[in-house]
């Protein structure tokens, strides 16, 4: 069992402006809808097209990791119901107290905020609650949306070698993102102002 095998089930994580709860078997045509998009296609390793039969094996795969604690998918909603993207963490290695994290927004609802909030969220719980200390993104550098996120949320690049790949789009090369302890205050500090950056209001 992972240090992450403990994790309760379920859970719902609330702050920043949105709700992170489990995926659920009556979310199947929401979580379609959301990753047959070409950008999660081009930037994740999501099968595209993604069908009612991704979704059916997405969701499976989604609570056997949670049955084994290899992985912790969440809906990312703005209050518990409609689900308008994921952010999950995997690859958990007690021994090191690491695991990577990711995310995804449903196109209708990016640049809102929520990848923000949903990243700076899961990455707190994951550091207090389950005591991981090294808290890893892996992106592409072309995925600029992704990068400003990454950055947005006090990750760092580590300078690691990049992490080379083959994929549809033909290769391609992650580099490695660590969470910066240091900016952890001046981040809560900026994403106190999430909900008003949302709503186009100015402080
Ligand atoms: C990457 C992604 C999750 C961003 O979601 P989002 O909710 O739109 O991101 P946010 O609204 O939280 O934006 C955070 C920052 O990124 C910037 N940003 C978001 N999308 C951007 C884009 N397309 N180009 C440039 N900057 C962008 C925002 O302006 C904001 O910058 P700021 O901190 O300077 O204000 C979304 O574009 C997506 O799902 N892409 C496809 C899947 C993917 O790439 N996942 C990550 C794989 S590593």
């Amino acid at each position: 069992m992972t240090t992450f095998g403990r994790v309760p089930f379920p859970i719902s994580l609330t702050g920043e402006g949105v709700q992170l709860r489990e995926w659920t078997s009556e979310d199947l045509d929401d979580l379609v809808e959301l990753l047959d998009e070409p950008d999660i296609a081009r930037w994740t390793p999501m099968p595209s097209p993604f069908d009612v039969a991704a979704g059916i094996a997405y969701l499976k795969r989604a609570q056997q990791g949670r049955i084994t604690g290899q992985r912790l998918q969440l809906a990312i909603t703005a209050d518990g119901l409609r689900p308008l993207g994921e952010v999950l963490l995997f690859g958990v290695d007690p021994g090191l107290k690491e695991a990577e994290l990711g995310y995804l927004i449903g196109a209708p609802f990016r640049r809102r905020g929520l990848a923000s909030a949903a990243l700076s969220l899961l990455s707190g719980y994951a550091h207090s609650t389950l005591n991981l200390s090294r808290l890893l993104l892996r992106i592409d550098p072309a995925n600029t949306a992704s990068t400003s996120v990454a950055r947005h949320c006090g990750y760092r690049l580590t300078g690691e070698p990049p992490i080379l790949q083959e994929g549809p789009y033909g290769p391609s090369s992650l580099d490695t993102w660590e969470l910066v302890e240091a900016h952890t205050g001046a981040r809560k500090e900026r994403l106190r102002n999430v909900p008003t950056r949302r709503y186009g209001r100015r402080p």
